[in-house]
């Protein structure tokens, strides 16, 4: 995108008037690009090279943007209300800001920037909001559905790797999902804590293995700023069907990815543009006489095999979390 200005100063607001005050009327009119020039220009001496390069960067293609698009001074009235109005929404556990960020793209974007991972390493995806740090350690097989009628009982396994297909032992599968009725635990207050989250660890040959349910779509929190923007835009709110994993190991660098459902609706319109092909997996249908029925698992039941493949490095196994649940 160009910048609107080709403005030869943005140092001086007398430097192109023809004698005298920049006041006077034989002053030079001053233009668009002026003022993004002088904008710009405000942050030549910042100290910090970074800053100075993201902020004028940020006025330049701000300005770009608003001259584009010739941004009226009623548009720019309502882009005001729409950012208070998602300060105001946004508390210790609803944060707007980055479902803003969530919903224009700006999350993946940052992600696949920050993870350019080796070829047949997992691919990483979205945290989302609603990852809760410390969920309980659970043994290999254990069950996190904790509340009855989750949903219909999930077999999931996997082996963690690394890019030569060698396991990785005692690697941590951290896990959390949403249940039939669409939501996170940590969206219900009266939720079991530990419900449908978990952290698992994976035996010598890398592999491990959990009962957990069969995730269903589900809307994103569409009741502020974000979702009444998709609702003027013609956009649903909807995610398909996924569960999400951060898998950790020493000597490995951390993904934060998820498992999608391969036959769930919305793969090809997911709100936060988080799906990746590479991430889809079948859950197989069981029937209850199956031999296989994981202990505890009464009725039908699926199953879904999903490897993970870490690529090397370390990063200390830390996920920023930006401290939100909603
Ligand atoms: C989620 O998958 O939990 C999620 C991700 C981004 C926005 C809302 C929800
Ligand atoms: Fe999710």
């Amino acid at each position: 995108m160009a910048a609107t200005g080709s403005s030869s100063s943005g140092s001086s607001l007398t430097g192109s008037a023809s004698s005298g005050s920049s006041l006077t009327g034989s002053a030079s009119r001053t233009t668009p690009a002026d003022i993004t020039a002088r904008a710009v220009a405000s942050f030549d001496g910042c100290g910090d090279p970074r800053l100075r390069e993201l902020m004028q960067n940020l006025v330049r293609h701000l300005h770009a943007f608003a001259a584009e698009v010739g941004l009226t001074e009623d548009e720019w009235r309502q882009l005001i209300a729409v950012l208070t109005d998602t300060g105001n929404i946004t508390d210790a556990r609803r944060q707007e800001f980055i479902l803003w960020s969530d919903a224009l793209g700006l999350s993946m974007l940052v992600d696949a920037l920050a993870h350019r991972l080796p070829a047949g390493a997992t691919e990483s995806t979205v945290l989302g909001p609603f990852y809760v740090p410390g969920s309980p350690l659970r043994e290999f097989g254990e069950s996190m559905v904790v509340e009855s009628g989750a949903g219909v009982p999930a077999w999931v396994y996997g082996r963690v790797l690394d890019v030569s297909g060698a396991p990785i032992a005692g690697a941590e599968v951290d896990v959390w999902q949403n249940g039939a009725d669409m939501l996170y635990a940590v969206q219900r207050p009266e939720a079991e804590e530990d419900h449908l989250r978990g952290r698992y660890l994976t035996r010598e040959d890398g592999s491990y293995a959990f009962v957990a349910v069969r995730p269903v779509p589900y809307p994103i929190p569409d009741d502020g700023p974000v979702g009444r923007m998709l609702a003027a835009t013609g956009r649903h709110p909807w995610r398909p069907a996924h569960i999400h994993m951060i898998v950790r190991a020493p000597g490995y660098k951390t993904v934060t990815t998820h498992v999608f459902d391969a036959t769930s609706r919305y793969l090809d319109s997911d709100t936060v543009f988080a799906v990746k092909p590479s991430l889809l997996r079948t859950f197989v249908e069981r029937s209850p006489e199956d031999p296989e029925r994981p202990a505890g698992v009464d009725g039908e039941w699926v199953s879904l095999e999903n490897d993970i493949v870490l690529a090397p490095g370390d990063d200390g196994g830390a996920v920023v979390d930006p401290g939100r649940t909603a």
